[in-house]
């Protein structure tokens, strides 16, 4: 609403006369006059062009032409150049105060937009006197603006915006613009607080301050007549300000004003500034406001239709006045993200509202009847605790979610007559019975997801049925997936997943062409794949249930994106027409019994491939490497041969950049539940026809590699030591050979480490103990020897990670590395000294990896909770292979070798 009025008043003024632009004559019919020309030319060499094909406008202008006639150049009758743009050009450097381009005298309009000038904007740009438009948006300048701005007397248009402009704005900056219409400066860093006589300035319709640090009051405009005015749209969003003057309310002509983000608290007069005889849109979300005060103005008078008081810490109920608000010329109300605990009575809604958005307040009992709503409407009352339905009865067009709050009960048949075109979520309550039926055909979007509802799906679908996207996951449906389901003909996403639906895929669900997103996992869904789902789905999801036979073949123009079967019953091989599925990112087999050789024809762009738990077999050696891979689970085939068969070299999504693998948020980073195939359900996020759908969430940098209980053998490649973007590696359970590569040392973002149960040889190479970030490593059962190195975590393994092999000793094993031979008896003290040096070393490194875990258990846990859900819980069970030690524990260890030091 607010973008749409502000465009409407950007147009306005656009379209003004003051502002076309100088009547531009043709160029074709002038001649440039060799002074500009020069001064021209002179400025191209001035300009630092860092990548000459980046320009498109400087490398064409040459002495031969007239200059008239060159790009970004355009002139007057009598030559003088008036307008130059530069948009885009690639610039880099700064602008000298001596440079030719303030000589271009007759210039009325300059851009410079979009190039990278650094430093400041030199003072010398007043000398172009005959400015009246000057646009250096998205310049890099820097600096403060040059006090000889308003010497620009002509000036319309001033566009600074998104620049890193600094220090304060005075008074004096302005002071001499007589016809200045637009002035934006958002995205800049001014601070201080706003010169106040930009309001005075006659002409002055519209200022964006948008983004920048001002702060504190606006002082008193007493001084000042600022009556004059003109002003209607005033943007000091996302800024530091406090309060503004009792004069403010002498700003008659403003129309829309944007006060959101910044420190208004309740001294903040909203009544004096709803009496603005012509604001219409006001904003003020993301304040510190904490009630609504009753209200002295006659709001009836006010003409306001969009008010926005969202995300403040509005407490006590929404007063009857709001509603009063223009006699009901609302059409657009926000509250949401308040404190509000429920609706004074009366309440009478406005007719007019098309939004009407009250999410996440603490509001109970009956939501409000909406039945007096007259227009299109966009109803929000999700995330509160409703527990009764009011009523909604209109025959409007409705958009209404109740998402999470506390309904019980059946779900009413009064949606039914609501409106000719509904969205409806009901999602994330405690609704019980079955869904009406009239809803489930005319409702346009349905989700009733994660309530109790039971029983059949009614198979009564007609050629009427109007609904396109119906979600039923986390219920108790029984009985099968509806044949009728395909007289909808414009079904685009059906989610009926977690439920305990039997029978078979329908396989009239074919002639639902539009359809996207299948979801029936988790149910007990039985019998074959249909031939025609693999076809034109981009995502198929019927994991966990009870299917059958073999996987079809996929048709030559296979459109999946997202292909999930796993835990059912499928056997034979991935059939070779999978390679038709060019645009596969995700693909889950796991828990069959499917065999054959590794499938080599996936396609190039696959994300992510869960294989596990079926009877592959062979070397997976295939002439090609998928450089986005970043998910790999073959775990629990027979797969054999050498895991260099793979060509790691060639997974580039494991290589990000090391930089931003180390940041905390990797760090912190979930971790899905591996021995359970369905975590990657949560991973893996879709654009499909552009719209992103949340069938899977992504955690976009988790990368794993899982080889493990299968039969390779050889060595562990050099090469994998390349991806450096890995955080789980495991490849326990094989029967690999000799050293562990040094190159591993180079995963520093590894977070879980299994070599466990093979057959490696040697010492453990001592870069390995600096990889910080790891939080479960095990090289059990293998015949490694010699010292375990010692570093910042790996003393603070528990000893399980490491026994099993023939000659390791150190930390956290009980053996001890000291052999009683080595000291010979003339250097006896020596020895002595060298045993008790192992100790406090060995002390040493538990203070550390005890300093380094506090750290990791204190501010990663705390982390962890703050920004992600659960994933403490899947954390625990990923590393339980091998969980660190407790923090008591490895202080006890630490007092003993004390003690027997
Ligand atoms: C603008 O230029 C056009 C074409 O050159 C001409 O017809 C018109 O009279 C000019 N207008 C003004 C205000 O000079
Ligand atoms: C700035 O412009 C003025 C007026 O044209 C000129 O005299 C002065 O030299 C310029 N400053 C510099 C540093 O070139
Ligand atoms: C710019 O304005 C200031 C006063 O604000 C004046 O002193 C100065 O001479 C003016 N410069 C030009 C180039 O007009
Ligand atoms: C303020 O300006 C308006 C319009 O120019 C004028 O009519 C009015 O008298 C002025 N008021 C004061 C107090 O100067
Ligand atoms: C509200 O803001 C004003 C102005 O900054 C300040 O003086 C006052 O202490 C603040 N009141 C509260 C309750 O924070
Ligand atoms: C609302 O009604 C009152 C009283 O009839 C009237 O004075 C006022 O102008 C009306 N407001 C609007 C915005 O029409
Ligand atoms: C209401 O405000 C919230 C928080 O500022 C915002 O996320 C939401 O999109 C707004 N609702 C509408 C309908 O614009
Ligand atoms: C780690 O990576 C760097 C840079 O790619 C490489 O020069 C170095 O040899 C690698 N270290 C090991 C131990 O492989």
């Amino acid at each position: 609403m607010a973008v749409s009025l502000l465009l409407q008043l950007l147009f306005i003024v656009l379209l003004s006369p003051t502002f076309t632009k100088p009547n531009a004559t043709h160029a074709q019919t002038q001649y440039c006059l060799e002074s500009e020309k020069s001064l021209l030319l002179e400025l191209k060499n001035e300009l630092v062009v860092f990548n000459p094909s980046d320009s498109a406008i400087l490398v064409h202008w040459n002495q031969k032409d007239d200059c008239c006639f060159w790009k970004g150049v355009e002139c007057d009758d009598a030559g003088h150049v008036t307008s130059l743009r530069l948009d885009y050009e690639g610039i880099s450097g700064g602008l000298k105060e001596s440079s030719s381009l303030f000589r271009l005298n007759y210039l009325e309009e300059l851009s410079l937009a979009d190039n990278s000038f650094s430093g400041s904007l030199p003072h010398n740009i007043s000398n172009l006197a005959r400015l009246s438009y000057l646009d250096l948006s998205r310049c890099k300048f820097s600096g403060a603006i040059p006090s000889t701005l308003g010497n620009l007397t002509q000036l319309v248009d001033l566009e600074m915006a998104d620049n890193f402009f600094s220090g304060s704005v005075s008074s004096g900056h302005f002071e001499g613009f007589a016809s200045v219409e637009f002035i934006n400066l958002r995205y800049n860093s001014l601070s201080g607080s706003i010169p106040i006589s930009i309001f005075t300035i006659p002409s002055l319709a519209w200022i964006d301050l948008q983004h920048n640090q001002l702060s504190g009051k606006v002082d008193e405009f007493a001084m000042l007549n600022i009556s004059i005015s003109q002003l209607s749209v005033l943007d000091l969003s996302r800024n530091r300000l406090e309060s503004l003057p009792d004069s403010f309310i002498e700003l008659q002509s403003l129309s829309v004003v944007d006060l959101s983000d910044n420190l208004f608290n309740d001294t903040f007069q909203l009544d004096k500034i709803l009496s603005l005889p012509n604001l219409r849109v006001l904003t003020l979300s993301k304040n510190h406001l904490s009630r609504l005060s009753p209200n002295t103005f006659p709001v009836s008078q006010s003409s306001l239709d969009h008010l926005d008081l969202s995300d403040n810490k509005i407490a006590g109920e929404i007063p009857s006045w709001i509603w009063e608000i223009g006699n009901g010329s609302l059409t657009y109300l926000n509250l949401s993200c308040n404190m509000l605990v429920g609706l004074q009575k009366p309440y009478n809604m406005p007719h007019s509202f098309h939004f009407l958005d009250l999410h996440s307040n603490q509001l109970r009992g009956e939501f409000p009847s909406l039945s007096m709503l007259k227009h299109p409407a966009n109803v929000d009352f999700s995330d509160n605790y409703f527990e009764k339905f009011g009523i909604l009865e209109t025959g409007i067009d409705a958009r209404v979610s109740l998402r999470n709050n506390r309904l019980s009960g059946t779900v009413p048949t009064f949606f039914c007559k609501a409106a000719s075109f509904l969205v409806l979520d009901l999602s994330v309550n405690h609704l019980s019975g079955s869904i009406p039926r009239c809803l489930l055909e005319n409702s346009f979007v349905l989700n009733v997801g994660r309530n109790n509802i039971s029983g059949r799906i009614p198979d009564k679908f007609s050629p009427k049925c109007k609904i396109m996207s119906l979600d039923l996951r986390e219920n108790s449906l029984v009985g099968s997936v509806p044949i009728s389901l395909s007289n909808c003909s414009s079904l685009t996403v059906l989610n009926l997943s977690n439920n305990k639906l039997s029978g078979t895929v329908p396989t009239s669900l074919c002639k639902a062409t539009d359809l996207q997103i299948l979801d029936l996992s988790v149910n007990n869904i039985n019998g074959n794949i249909p031939l025609c789902l693999v076809k034109n789905l981009p995502a198929l999801n019927l994991g966990r249930n009870n299917i059958s036979g073999r996987v079809p073949n996929f048709a030559a123009n296979c459109s999946l994106q997202y292909l999930d079967l796993n835990n059912n019953n499928l056997i034979g091989e991935v059939p070779p027409s999978l390679k038709n599925c060019k645009l596969l990112k995700a693909m889950d087999a796991g828990g069959n019994a499917l065999e054959g050789p590794f499938p080599c024809m996936l396609p190039l762009s696959l994300r992510v491939l869960v294989l596990r738990d079926n009877r592959f077999h062979g070397e997976p050696r295939c002439n090609k490497s998928w450089p986005n891979l970043q998910i790999i689970d073959i775990a629990n085939n027979n797969f054999s041969g050498n895991v260099d068969s793979l060509s790691f070299s060639g997974w580039r999504q494991m290589m990000t950049d090391t930089v931003t693998k180390l940041s905390y948020k990797n760090l912190a980073f979930a971790v899905p539940n591996l021995n359970s195939s369905t975590g990657y359900k949560e991973e893996v996020s879709l654009t499909i026809k552009g719209a992103e759908r949340d069938l899977v969430k992504i955690w976009p940098d988790f990368t794993s590699i899982d080889l493990s209980c299968n039969r390779f053998q050889g060595g562990i490649p050099d090469s994998m030591g390349e991806l450096n973007a890995l955080y789980l590696l495991n490849l326990s359970h094989n029967t690999l050979t000799g050293a562990i590569p040094k190159s591993l040392s180079n995963l520093t973002g590894l977070g879980s480490l299994d070599l466990s149960a093979n057959q490696l040889t040697g010492t453990i190479p001592k870069e390995i103990a600096g990889l910080t970030f790891l939080q479960a490593m095990n090289v059990s059962h293998n015949k490694l020897v010699g010292e375990i190195p010692t570093g910042p975590q790996i003393q603070t393994f528990l000893s399980d990670c490491f026994e099993g092999n023939i000659g390791l000793c150190g930390l956290p094993l009980s053996i001890s590395c000291v052999k009683t031979h080595v000291s010979p008896p003339n250097v006896k003290s020596d020895g002595e000294t060298a045993i008790e040096w192992d100790y406090v070393f060995a002390a040493a490194g538990y203070v550390v990896g005890f300093g380094s875990f506090l750290w990791v258990l204190i501010f990663q846990r705390s982390f962890r909770e703050r920004y992600f859900d659960k994933i403490e819980d899947v954390f625990e069970k990923i590393v339980n292979l091998c969980k660190k030690k407790k923090r008591r524990d490895v202080g006890k260890r630490v007092v003993r070798n004390q003690g027997r030091r």
